[in-house]
């Protein structure tokens, strides 16, 4: 598109135009665009998404190879999302009955049983449906655990909106027990693989141990997923504060802190880069880091690195480490300097359709980009780490670590280089785009012509969401701000370690929950407000696995919580010895 725009410029006179006045041409004439596409792609009235129920997301109308024509619960949520923001901070505010449409077809959806469950065995975390609602049933890589965490953040920048704009009933009675079912399954399920959650129906055994990345394709921990959970708790714990639904803050808050704390484990020091997948044997470098960290963008935790905010040095190292792996692999990238722009893709290992650079992804990190630059502006200066001098040093060979104010020449200079560095991401978007401004999933590593599934919804929100960000709109705050690891549950990763399954029987009422607190760090030390939660997905027996160190004597009590009541077992304390590995199971009965 920015080809064709130059060449129609040509005729008529030789008028030198800066890239950024191209680029500014672009976002002009392709957010209408994008808007459109992405709102064809929406039932029941989208002019591209025919047979879809009302508020159902459409992944693209493709069905041939691919056929994407379902609905995923992560793609529909970050398409809501663009769509929430774009309403509540005022830029259309046309959007609401589409919103709710949204909610009655989400809500309807987490109860349909399907093959990772029913909603309260950890079917919400299936990743796909019929455009019709109904289930797929086919094989799939399932669960995903990002979806019931990104339908819950997408519902409760919705909710933040309704309590401030006086409608806190309809978020009380109609959003909270929607958000809830999504936040209690993170809160419970965010990572587990153990046997204890599974219920006993054997058809559902294949799938409830799995945790399938965002790319449906490796099945262990992932890094977006963590920071999604992790972010979807914070903002729930937040909300149910302020509409008075206390029960639920101590568990999210304490699962909260866990998540954390594992989320730096995906930290790789030595190779300046985040490990994206556990599992999967590849080298980790992937696109799901520049979107966990777009998607986690909070404008008031500066740069902090602890949730990996888009300036923090660990994401600045990262992102360099992820742009340069698309270098040599793609023929459209060669002849690019070092240090340019470049088209990337998922993941420098990916075969899907051959392996292709995204739209979406190098979106992202033109996105990732422009929010740094937002909170450099804001702050009025930057900081260069050794882990971040890399980054920096592509546009600033002589640049050393330290701290500069917005007054210094090194401030402006490197400013004023991400900004190019930023716009360049999205030429290259441009130059891709075909014609008529529709964007495809990919784009073919050595035509550059459109390829795999055209008009892709989640394509379109990224483009919405990246133009944003380059006229300095921030995403709404998530409490991201200060946020510190606690040292417990940190502590409970080191050494050697067992998996303790704790069961109890307890009978309860409704609204009631049990919690475990004890003498050990990973135990919580005996906090009744840092307790750990259980889950009841056998009640009544409640169960959580919690890993302790190895060979160690401890004590330990479950606790009742009931409207923030906390009613602790009679004495004398339970008391345990681990063994020296492997796994264990404690069954109790409530005292
Ligand atoms: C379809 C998935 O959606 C895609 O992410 C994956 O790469 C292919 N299947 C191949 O596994
Ligand atoms: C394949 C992508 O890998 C996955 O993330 C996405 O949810 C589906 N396509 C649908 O767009």
């Amino acid at each position: 598109m920015r080809l064709v725009l130059l060449s129609v410029l040509c005729h008529y006179g030789a008028v030198v135009f800066s890239q950024s006045s191209v680029v500014n041409f672009y976002v002009a004439t392709e957010s209408p665009i994008a808007k459109a596409g992405l709102l064809a792609n929406i039932g029941p009235s989208g002019s591209k998404s025919s047979g879809a129920k009302a508020g159902l997301v459409i992944a693209s109308p493709s069905t041939t190879n691919p056929d994407y024509l379902f609905t995923w619960t992560r793609d529909s949520a970050l398409v809501f999302k663009t769509i929430i923001d774009q309403f509540t901070g005022g830029q259309d505010t046309t959007l609401r009955p589409l919103i709710d449409l949204y909610v009655t077809a989400q809500a309807a959806l987490q109860q349909v049983s399907n093959p990772s469950g029913t909603v309260l065995t950890g079917g919400l975390a299936e990743p796909k449906f019929n455009i019709d609602g109904t289930a797929f049933t086919g094989p799939w890589g399932r669960p995903q655990r990002d979806g019931p965490a990104l339908r819950a953040t997408a519902f409760i920048t919705y909710a933040n909106w309704l309590v401030a704009n006086t409608n806190e009933t309809f978020v009380t009675t109609t959003l909270w027990p929607i958000i809830k079912l999504d936040l209690d399954y993170v809160m419970n399920l965010w990572n587990q693989t153990t046997q204890v959650f599974l219920i006993s129906t054997s058809a559902l055994l294949t799938g409830v141990y799995d945790r399938f990345d965002l790319w449906e394709e490796v099945d262990s921990s992932s890094f977006f997923t963590t920071a999604a959970q992790h972010r979807a708790l914070r903002q729930g714990s937040a909300l149910a504060t302020s509409i008075g639904q206390t029960s639920v803050v101590a568990g999210y808050n304490t699962q909260a802190g866990n998540i954390l704390c594992f989320l730096q484990s995906y930290w790789n020091p030595s190779g300046g880069f985040i490990t994206a997948n556990t599992g999967g044997g590849r080298s980790g470098i992937d696109a799901n880091t520049a979107l966990a960290s777009i998607h986690t963008f909070d404008p008031t935790a500066g740069c902090d690195a602890t949730t990996f905010q888009p300036c923090s040095d660990k994401a600045l190292s990262n992102l360099k480490v992820y742009v340069d792996s698309f270098r040599s692999i793609y023929g459209i990238n060669s002849g690019i300097s070092a240090n340019a722009a470049v088209a990337t893709g998922r993941y420098p290992e990916d075969v899907y359709f051959n392996g292709n650079p995204w739209y979406l992804t190098t979106a992202a990190v033109a996105e990732q980009l422009y929010d740094s630059l937002i909170v450099w502006k804001q702050q009025g200066s930057l900081t260069i780490t050794t882990t971040s001098l890399a980054f920096f040093k592509q546009f600033m060979p002589s640049a050393t670590t330290g701290t500069f104010a917005s007054s210094t020449s090194a401030f402006t200079t490197l400013t004023s280089s991400v900004q190019t560095f930023a716009d360049d991401f999205l030429s290259i978007v441009s130059k891709y785009t075909p014609s008529n401004g529709g964007f495809s999933e990919q784009f073919d590593k050595n035509a550059g012509t459109p390829l795999s599934a055209a008009d892709l919804t989640w394509s379109y929100a990224s483009a919405l969401t990246v133009f944003s960000a380059r006229q300095g709109f921030s995403s709404a705050v998530w409490g991201a701000k200060g946020l510190t690891v606690p040292s417990g549950a940190c502590q409970s990763f080191v050494g050697p370690t067992v998996q303790v399954t704790f069961n109890v029987v307890a009978t309860t009422q409704f609204g009631e929950n049990i919690f475990l607190t004890g003498s050990l760090d990973a135990l919580q030390n005996w906090s009744p407000t840092s307790a750990i939660p259980l889950n009841a997905n056998n009640y009544p027996t409640w169960s959580v696995v919690v890993t302790l160190p190895a060979n160690t004597d401890f004590q330990y009590k479950y606790i009742r919580v009931f409207n923030s009541v906390v009613t602790w077992e009679s004495d004398p304390n339970n008391e345990q010895t681990t063994p020296a590995s492997g796994s264990f199971v404690i069954d109790d009965t409530w005292r």
